[in-house]
């Protein structure tokens, strides 16, 4: 680590611990963000196991603090919290409650800052800049507070937003992490794979949730790994649903929607295409390409069957167009 980065770490761990203050001892504080998680459902555990913090309607109120302790304008720049302008530079994040976005190894790479309303015009999100310490597609919200439980349960799940995997941990579910806006990336998808072989992907139920869901599925067969799906009702993410559903309905609803991605592409395809040859024939084609990825041999061979059987088909006509795909691939 090179002392530009580790700089970095320090100015972003101290902004960290400013933004916590903020949001548990300020008036403003307390009255807008602590009262903004309240409702939300979220504990004060919650609050200290994710270090949720509050940055306050100021025009420099986090980079004169820093400024003050000795911390170097040029760090407060490059990792984005305070934004340059000659005379008088200003914070970047103002007026929102604030996730800080961690690595494996709990060091603070970045933020993630909530507006307060539901005004439909306003980014709902505002995150830290690609920086030499943050970057985006190497990054999965929660996996320093998920690892052991990820390796324990020997399953990850992998969901969309901050407030999901937050609201997963209160209801006693933590091995969890979110990929966090960013389409999916093979090194998120291999950061997993450190711990565990196996993923079940949450998506939210709409239909960004549902395109991203499908992407990511061959994406993570492609890292040789085991992926399961579990969809949530319309209008429903794992948050919402967490919290209108008890510990134990929650893990039962997982238990019995988590498909695998043969059962997950039949269903939801098949619904499309009610029984229309040219549409079956086209979403074959679809599972064939997603069971093309796996690197396996045998793995392909299994699902191959399972498809065969689930869509009835020959296995013959499967085997012969997988053959196809894997020699254009070549
Ligand atoms: N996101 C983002 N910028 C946005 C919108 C979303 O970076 N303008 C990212 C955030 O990490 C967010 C995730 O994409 O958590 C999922 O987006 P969405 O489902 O819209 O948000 P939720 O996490 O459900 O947030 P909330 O429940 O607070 O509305
Ligand atoms: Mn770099
Ligand atoms: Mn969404
Ligand atoms: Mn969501
Ligand atoms: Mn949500």
């Amino acid at each position: 680590i090179t002392d530009v980065r580790e700089s970095m770490y320090l100015v972003s761990e101290f902004a960290k611990d400013y933004f916590n203050k903020t949001l548990l001892n300020s008036e403003e504080g307390k009255a807008i963000g602590l009262s903004y998680f309240k409702e939300r459902g979220f504990t004060n555990e919650t609050i200290k196991k994710f270090s949720l913090g509050y940055s306050p309607e100021t025009w420099d109120a986090l980079t004169k603090e820093a400024l003050g302790k000795g911390y170097k304008l040029e760090f407060l720049e490059s990792t984005g919290l305070t934004i340059a302008r000659e005379d008088r530079p200003f914070d970047r994040f103002k007026g929102r409650v604030m996730f800080p976005i961690e690595s494996m190894s709990g060091r603070v790479l970045g933020f993630g800052g909530r507006i307060l309303t539901n005004d439909k015009k306003a980014a709902k999100y505002l995150n830290s800049p690609e920086s030499d310490i943050y970057h985006k597609s190497k990054v999965l919200y929660g996996i320093y507070q998920a690892k052991q439980a990820i390796a324990k349960q020997n399953n990850c799940y992998l969901v969309e937003g901050y407030t999901d995997v937050i609201q997963f941990h209160q209801a006693g579910i933590e091995n969890v992490v979110a990929s966090s806006g960013t389409a999916l990336t093979p090194d998120q998808i291999r950061l997993v794979n450190r711990l565990t072989r196996n993923i079940t992907v949450l998506f939210d139920g709409d239909a960004a949730g549902l395109r991203a869901a499908i992407r990511g599925i061959d994406l993570i067969l492609e890292e040789g790994m085991n992926v399961r799906v579990c969809a949530f009702p319309d209008g429903e993410d794992p948050d919402s649903f967490a919290r209108k559903n008890s510990h134990d309905d929650l893990v039962a609803y997982l238990e019995e929607n988590s498909k695998d991605f043969i059962q997950f592409k039949a269903s939801i395809l098949m619904k499309e295409a009610n029984n229309d040859p040219i549409k079956k024939a086209d979403l074959i084609r679809d599972m064939v390409t997603s069971i093309s990825k796996i690197p396996d041999r045998i793995q392909r061979e299994v699902y191959t069957q399972e498809c065969a059987r689930i869509m009835d088909i020959s296995e013959q006509v499967l085997v012969s167009t997988l053959a196809q795909l894997l020699q254009k691939d070549l």
